[in-house]
């Protein structure tokens, strides 16, 4: 069939049906919000590089997390600013931790929201490097232990999903065997399992404070030019215990998340990375770019793309467009 029988045009005569054609589905509970916690009271800090994300005191974590929920978002990931580092990261496995502090208030102050602990030492070394450093270089297995005591507080504390970020091999299995030896066997593993080094986190690392001191990440995340080896890691995840699996980046990598979805069953999530937040709105607050349409059509490609779940700062912003299109 071809033209003028077949005519293309005639299905998008409308809004109407434009929606009923619709192949791609985005909603509020496909978001989850990561957000930042810091030590204090009445904190609300901007980060100067991601203009409207903020670092959070736990008071005001919770009016936060409270206001996303009640948008529609059901999860929340959190990112610990401690108020110290050392050499091991030991804010990451501190039972009186920042994040274990925050984890503890909102299970208790904020039902309905599932509460996602981000697993990694990055934010709590003094280095910067997300695993312990021995001869200069990141130590793979003397790491997974650390992680997996970082894990197992956060689940102590109250995270109903830890999420690994490091890139060590073998955390998942390290994080799976520690809490089901504690008894926390229902506690869901979210792996970063395809995580590339990536020059789009530049602007979480001004977040979290934790760029590296000395040397780079690429020795353990994955070459931006690697896509089977995306599916060697996704597939050792899954067989460790992951749950969940990610892939982070989400724009410039939404080939990865098509054939991650296409190749595994399990639910696979997608990072919408710092990077891809502040390049989306420094451009529209130059008037360069028409912010709500743009952040709504990159959210739906990575959902096109195949991400059941996507991480986002736009998450509320988001939520709020899809449910109140004209106001937002
Ligand atoms: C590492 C971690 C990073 C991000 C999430 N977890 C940064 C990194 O590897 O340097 C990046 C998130 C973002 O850019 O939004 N713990």
């Amino acid at each position: 069939m071809s033209f003028p029988v077949s005519r293309p045009r005639r299905l998008r005569r409308g809004d109407l049906l434009r929606t009923m054609v619709r192949e791609t589905d985005l909603a509020p509970s496909d978001l989850i919000y990561p957000l930042f916690v810091c030590e204090g009271k009445g904190v609300t800090k901007e980060i100067p590089s991601m203009p409207g994300v903020h670092h959070h005191s736990v008071d005001t974590l919770i009016d936060e997390v409270k206001a996303a929920r009640d948008e529609g978002v059901p999860g929340v990931i959190l990112f610990g600013i401690p108020a110290s580092k050392d050499a091991r990261g030991s804010g990451a496995y501190d039972a009186q931790g920042i994040v274990q502090r925050a984890l503890t208030a909102l299970k208790e102050k904020v039902p309905g929201v599932v509460l996602i602990a981000d697993v990694c030492l990055c934010e709590y070394t003094d280095h910067g490097h997300c695993g312990v450093l021995e001869g200069g270089d990141v130590a793979n297995d003397p790491t997974l232990d650390l992680l997996a005591r970082s894990a197992l507080s956060f689940a102590r504390a109250g995270a109903d999903i830890v999420a690994p970020s490091d890139m060590m091999d073998g955390r998942v299995a390290a994080i799976r065997r520690t809490l089901d030896e504690a008894g926390l066997e229902k506690t869901v593993i979210l792996s970063y399992a395809a995580k590339y080094s990536s020059a789009f986190y530049g602007p979480f690392r001004e977040a979290a404070e934790s760029a590296p001191r000395s040397g780079d990440r690429k020795g353990y995340q994955m070459d931006p030019a690697n896509a089977r080896e995306a599916l060697r890691e996704v597939a050792a995840d899954i067989e460790e215990g992951a749950d969940i699996v990610m892939v982070k980046p989400a724009l410039a990598y939404l080939d990865i998340v098509r054939q991650v979805r296409d190749r595994f069953d399990v639910p696979v999530a997608a990072y919408n990375v710092s990077g891809e937040y502040s390049m989306l709105v420094a451009a529209a607050e130059r008037g360069w770019i028409d912010r709500p349409r743009a952040i709504l059509e990159s959210l739906t490609s990575i959902r096109r793309a195949g991400a059941d779940l996507i991480l986002t700062y736009f998450a509320r912003e988001a939520a709020r467009l899809l449910t109140h299109p004209a106001k937002a």
